[in-house]
């Protein structure tokens, strides 16, 4: 059995300038590099909680509340919410912040389920996780809920992957 952590043990923080090549025509932050840096610092937090290699298993809808601009700040926070037994939901923050009037905004949020591994790739046990602030409490007492719902959007999305081939289009 392995020893509980806390959510602070998983956090992790990332902050960045939005530089041109992260953005599109109207000079505001690409969605998939967002994405990318989401599923990064979900990486690293996960696996900090687990202290083995992770692979995420789905990311929850992701919402852009808020365009982000080239030369603003974007800085992300991570920390695992809920645990089963070989998975981890973690909770990510975005916050974009005009550095010049000090404007901030919480951009984007999504949960991220990420899958302890051992070396042959399989499955393997994760610590329990223990929340200790209101909010780290209100978010783990919900968490076995959207991993049932998860499980059940899978297999939806199994049953529809299904129906399609994989024969080339041409
Ligand atoms: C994620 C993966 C390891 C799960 O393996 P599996 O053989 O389906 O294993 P299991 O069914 O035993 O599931 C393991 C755990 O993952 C959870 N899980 C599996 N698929 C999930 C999904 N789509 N969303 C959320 N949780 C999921 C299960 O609930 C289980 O959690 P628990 O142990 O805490 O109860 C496997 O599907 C995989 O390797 N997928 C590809 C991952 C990848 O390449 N990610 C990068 C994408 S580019």
């Amino acid at each position: 059995m392995k020893n509980n952590k806390t959510c602070r043990e998983s956090f992790v923080v990332k902050t960045s300038i939005v530089l041109p090549s992260d953005t599109n025509n109207y000079g505001t932050m690409f969605g998939g590099k967002l994405m990318a840096y989401i599923d990064d610092v979900a990486a690293i937090s996960a696996t900090r909680h687990a202290r083995s290699h992770v692979v995420t298993a789905s990311t929850d809808s992701v919402d852009f509340l808020h365009p982000i601009y080239e030369g603003h700040s974007v800085c992300l926070e991570a920390f695992v919410t809920y645990t089963g037994k070989t998975s981890m939901e973690v909770f990510v923050k975005v916050i974009a912040e005009n550095m010049i009037s000090g404007e901030r905004n919480v951009c984007a949020m999504s949960f991220l389920t990420m899958v302890a591994i051992d070396e042959d790739t399989k499955p393997t046990p994760v610590p329990p996780i223990v929340p200790e602030t209101e909010i780290e409490k209100m978010l783990f007492n919900s968490g076995k809920e959207r991993a049932e719902m998860r499980m059940k959007h899978k297999q939806e999305t199994k049953k529809m992957a299904s129906q399609f081939g994989t024969d080339l289009p041409w």
